[in-house]
């Protein structure tokens, strides 16, 4: 069901960070990883808390440098672009989903899902256009009718139903979701999976996700956990 190509859209190699702890020691968080996403992949990674999954993900989303090794996002070797040609990188072609949602509380939901679009370089287009676009991914996530409120007036699984039409409105490549229901209730996760999947789905977006939770880790095509700094496969589903 789930078709992926073999064209890698991330690639990492010998891919590892430090971090200074205190007392002047290093703590090695990610050693030494070798990893290959293929477009259209879903990628789950589980582990413990701490174990460094979220460090991971910032270096595979090109947000956080490496201390050794290389990762390729897209094509371009991140470690040769500076942190303005990473953002390009990523503007339209790589979205986020966080646990706390990170939505602007001072905007409204329409204008939270029309931010994304107002950052890309493509200056034809107007602001009449990207409300409509931002309109039609509230539409998708069956708020079109909670456009004007604010994050303080929508629940916790509204307010990441925004985040995901927010990051799902440049119909990116590649998602990127940290713990996307650690702050909801069971059924309302269920939901927002749920969601996520099918937006998924429908615009042939590779998925990258960071989970507790092993149940949901299996509805990937890939399962990795991260233990001591190293990634291990544990099944890969039959589609
Ligand atoms: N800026 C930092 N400076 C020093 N140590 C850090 C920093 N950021 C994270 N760490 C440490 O790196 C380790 C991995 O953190 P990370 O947030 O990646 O774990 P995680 O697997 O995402 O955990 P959780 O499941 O609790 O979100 C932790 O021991 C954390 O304390
Ligand atoms: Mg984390």
């Amino acid at each position: 069901m789930n078709k992926s190509t073999d064209r890698p859209v991330i690639r990492a190699s010998k891919l590892g960070k430090q971090l200074a702890s205190s007392g002047g020691n290093t703590l090695q968080i990610i050693e030494n990883i070798d990893l290959s996403i293929t477009q259209g992949e879903s990628v789950a990674i589980t582990g413990a808390s701490g174990s460094g999954k979220t460090t991971l993900l910032g270096l595979l989303a090109g947000l956080d440098i490496p201390s050794s090794g290389m990762v390729d996002l897209l094509g371009k070797d991140i470690s040769q672009l500076d942190e303005d040609q990473r953002a390009a990188l990523r503007q339209g072609q790589v979205g986020f989903v966080f646990q706390s949602f990170h939505l602007m509380d001072h905007l409204s939901a329409l204008e939270n899902v029309m931010l994304p679009l107002e950052l890309e370089p493509d200056a034809g287009v107007d602001y009449k256009t990207n409300q409509k676009r931002a309109l039609e991914a509230l539409q998708h996530v069956s708020l079109a009718d909670r456009s004007t409120h604010l994050p303080t007036q929508l629940s916790g699984g509204e307010q990441q139903r925004v985040a995901l039409a927010r990051a799902f409105v440049t119909r990116p490549a590649i998602l990127f979701a940290d713990e996307p229901t650690g702050n909801l209730d069971r059924d309302t996760g269920e939901d927002i999976i749920n969601l996520l999947f099918s937006l998924r789905q429908k615009n042939q977006t590779t998925l990258v996700m960071v989970t507790h939770d092993d149940q949901l880790a299996q509805r990937c095509i890939t399962h990795y956990r991260l233990e001591n700094g190293k990634l291990r496969q544990r099944e890969r589903a039959a589609s």
